[in-house]
């Protein structure tokens, strides 16, 4: 009878592990990166966006039942994990694209440098909008390519961050001696938690076909949209145009807990830009590792359930800091609409406290939250709210300590 409805009973138990996200699970001595940093300090790690929620137990039933096979040969599943994405993606954004538009990346992260790599010449240049992720911002260090950093814009009366689009026409209009090729998007946005509407990224697009730029979009945070009346929009879906000069980037990392398992996607649709890509790329990695394309298989077939249960979850949180933090005046929560992360203003607070660091000062009270300056704004941290409540209620109360 339920597979009669296609329900099987580890879905069924979707409903029951509910109730594990609100328990602390000990990550020391996991080579859990985000752990390890204070691994002998009473500091409470908030820092790198990785969640610590078990991912859905669909996915850890997946590798459980290979691993106890227990033999890991050559492996054709790729073959049938493109399908999977392919009919994800039109499920959730109307999106269709054919699965020999796909080619698989071990992370977004290295995505980054190998499209600025291959479709920007030396002698021509890259945009970003900070504050961004800082890979974005290290495109000169690992790819030799010129990087024009504009800064987004603060709508104070909104309370919205905003591309500032006259920056962008007159760094178009008079672009020096290296060129701009390519922009490259974080959709939704890392760290302000932008969701970019359609008219925004329509605007970007005007830009890119005046002066013929590609975009590169990097949507990791494309399933973790936090405000019920948004939705994501792929720039690749945009229109026709948009569809020739995209190259997006994306993978179920985020989403599901799955960063160490490496599995990540490029999507370009232009055939030309796709053979540029191949001629680049041909021969030089390998196939993903087995255990990642099955998780992202399972992510993206079985896990719907699971990942509605994080987002409210996650809603949950976002209101907790923002009940807890928003009376006070010398600092600003930057809600996100999207991602499990806070962009907090800490400036007033430095200089009513002549603080010059303010990671390391919130580090003093026991919390350990990303310096804004490694994403080019100095004076903000960010803060990874996708962790048990208890743990969450804990830090906040160092927080209230180290700003009252
Ligand atoms: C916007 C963005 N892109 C890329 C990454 C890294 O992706 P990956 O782990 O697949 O390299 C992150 C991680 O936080 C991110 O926030």
């Amino acid at each position: 009878m339920l597979l009669w409805y296609n329900i099987t009973l580890i879905d069924c138990l979707g409903l029951y592990f509910m109730h594990d996200l609100s328990k602390i699970i000990d990550r020391i001595n996991t080579n859990s990166t985000k752990w390890s940093k204070y691994k002998d300090k009473n500091v409470i790690p908030l820092w790198v966006a990785d969640m610590d929620f078990k991912t859905a137990p669909q996915i850890t039933q997946a590798i459980m039942n290979k691993c106890e096979h227990g033999i890991f040969g050559y492996s054709d599943l790729t073959a049938t994990v493109k399908p999977d994405i392919v009919n994800y993606l039109h499920q959730s954004f109307r999106w269709k694209i054919n699965p020999q538009n796909i080619k698989w990346l071990g992370g977004v992260h290295m995505g980054l440098n190998l499209i600025s790599k291959i479709f920007v010449k030396p002698d021509e240049s890259v945009i970003t909008f900070s504050p961004i992720y800082p890979p974005f911002l290290k495109i000169e260090q690992f790819t030799s390519r010129n990087l024009i950093n504009l800064p987004l814009k603060y709508d104070q009366s909104n309370k919205k961050w905003l591309f500032d689009f006259d920056l962008l026409e007159q760094t178009l209009s008079n672009p020096g001696k290296l060129k701009p090729k390519l922009i490259l998007l974080c959709n939704p946005h890392n760290p302000v938690g932008r969701v970019w509407t359609q008219a925004e990224l329509n605007k970007l697009l005007e830009f890119a076909i005046k002066y013929n730029l590609l975009i590169c979009s990097d949507e990791i945070h494309c399933d973790l949209i936090l405000e019920p009346k948004l939705k994501h929009i792929p720039f690749a879906t945009l229109n026709d145009e948009a569809k020739m000069r995209t190259i997006t980037l994306m993978s179920p990392s985020k989403t599901y807990n799955i960063a160490s398992l490496g599995c990540a996607f490029v999507v370009i649709e232009n055939a030309e830009l796709m053979q540029t890509y191949l001629n680049a790329t041909n021969g030089l990695y390998a196939d993903l590792n087995e255990l990642g394309l099955l998780a992202c298989k399972v992510a993206y077939t079985k896990c719907e359930q699971w990942r509605q249960q994080v987002i409210a979850y996650l809603q949950d949180n976002k209101k907790m800091i923002d009940n807890a933090l928003n009376g006070y005046t010398n600092i600003t929560v930057h809600s996100p609409q999207a991602t499990y992360l806070s962009w907090i203003d800490m400036r007033h607070l430095m200089l009513e406290k002549n603080i010059t660091n303010p990671t390391e000062y919130l580090e003093n009270y026991g919390i350990g939250l990303s310096n804004g300056a490694d994403f080019g704004a100095p004076g903000f941290v960010r803060l990874n709210f996708a962790c048990a409540k208890d743990l969450l209620d804990q830090a906040l109360k160092r927080f209230i300590k180290a700003i009252g």
